[in-house]
């Protein structure tokens, strides 16, 4: 039989020696950090969506930005989503914030306001799974819940010395039943939080400070002296390389050519340079350019030389873009996705980084 003071067969280790240790650890240690400061769910919601593929330092300013312009779930319900977008711009997966955003407005509409606390109702809001679910429900009511990622991952696979691949999705599973196990219910809060605390400080991905580690008294893989062959995790492919040509154009009052991008697929509703896959094979980038700038936004350009090359790695695809500068020789047609915009006009659209980085390189060209 288990209980929470005993053994059972999915943990090796005494429950309430390793909650403790842990917990006691966490109140040292842990880092005074922004989304740490109350337990408002809006508050943990935004910053868990922001840390699921973002480091802990980059997303400190973000948040404490995204909270002074959007503090409760109504002033992000009823936000534009273009400056929604604005408030995103450079943490990258931004369909992140889309989906929260669209959450939001159902918690404002259907929950009136209050974000809901059980499994059910939670993980059937927009982007968030498994992972969220956990640590809102932990982390802001208190409920004993797994919430389980890359980095909890690591820190059991290495607890229990466990050998199945975490990349692979049913992994997940078996992790979620071994924290589920584990779990403190007094305080899973701080338990869910001390173990991605041990993940970002001690038992990091190499050479993890064993040494340090308040449950290593617990830990199989130390004990074998296996540490630092796990987690297990197979290599993903290799992201695929696009050659893409762009260019920035001015016209004769100064202003920059930008386009909206679709709505839909890769960085919906960012901005962008009017731009281009290329077919060096068949055709040269710039005569690429100037077909596609005549045929898709009807503008008719002097394009000059190439003045920078900026690579960008998404998780799936590289984008190697060659850039080009230009004039806009006749009017431009605006639609809703394509103006001509001051610089200044430019700063209140949220661009990719890829794109940002363009307009740097063409202000210092
Ligand atoms: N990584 C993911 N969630 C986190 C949190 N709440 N605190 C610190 N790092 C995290």
């Amino acid at each position: 039989m288990s209980n929470n003071n005993g053994n059972n067969n999915l943990l090796h280790f005494d429950k309430t020696e390793f909650q403790h240790d842990l917990i006691s650890w966490f109140e040292e240690e842990m880092r005074s950090l922004p989304w740490r400061e109350d337990r408002d769910p809006y508050k943990i919601w935004v910053s868990e969506i922001m840390l699921q593929q973002t480091r802990v330092d980059t997303v400190i300013p973000y948040f404490t930005r995204f909270i002074e312009k959007f503090p409760t779930i109504e002033a992000l319900a009823s936000a534009k989503e273009e400056e929604v977008l604005k408030a995103w711009e450079g943490l990258g997966y931004y369909s992140r914030v889309r989906n929260l955003q669209s959450a939001v407005k159902e918690v404002h509409e259907q929950y009136k306001g209050v974000v809901p606390n059980t499994p059910k109702e939670i993980s059937s809001l927009k982007g968030v799974g498994p992972y969220t679910t956990g640590a809102i429900l932990s982390i802001a009511y208190g409920i004993p819940e797994p919430a389980v990622d890359g980095n909890v991952m690591r820190v059991f696979s290495r607890i229990c010395s466990i050998w199945e691949d975490i990349a692979k999705s049913k992994t997940r599973v078996l992790f979620e039943e071994i924290v589920r196990e584990a779990i403190s219910i007094e305080n899973p809060s701080y338990f869910n939080q001390a173990l991605m605390e041990l993940g970002a400080l001690i038992c990091t991905p190499t050479s993890p400070s064993c040494l340090l580690c308040p449950v290593r008294e617990h830990c199989k893989a130390f004990e074998e002296g296996v540490q630092a062959e796990l987690p297990v995790k197979s290599k993903k492919k290799a992201p695929k390389p696009l050659s893409m040509v762009a260019a920035v154009l001015v016209d004769e009052n100064e202003k920059l050519l930008v386009h909206k991008r679709p709505n839909k697929g890769l960085l919906a509703n960012l901005w962008e340079f009017p731009n281009v896959e290329s077919q060096p094979d068949y055709q040269s980038p710039k005569e690429t350019l100037k077909q596609f700038l005549e045929k898709e936004y009807e503008v008719d350009v002097d394009l000059g030389g190439a003045f920078t090359t900026i690579q960008h790695v998404f998780s799936h695809i590289v984008w190697n873009i060659t850039v080009y500068k230009g004039t806009i020789k006749t009017e431009v047609s605006e639609r809703e996705d394509l103006k001509t915009l001051s610089l200044t006009d430019l700063n209140e659209l949220a661009f990719p980084v890829s794109h940002q980085n363009i307009l740097k390189a063409f202000l210092k060209d």
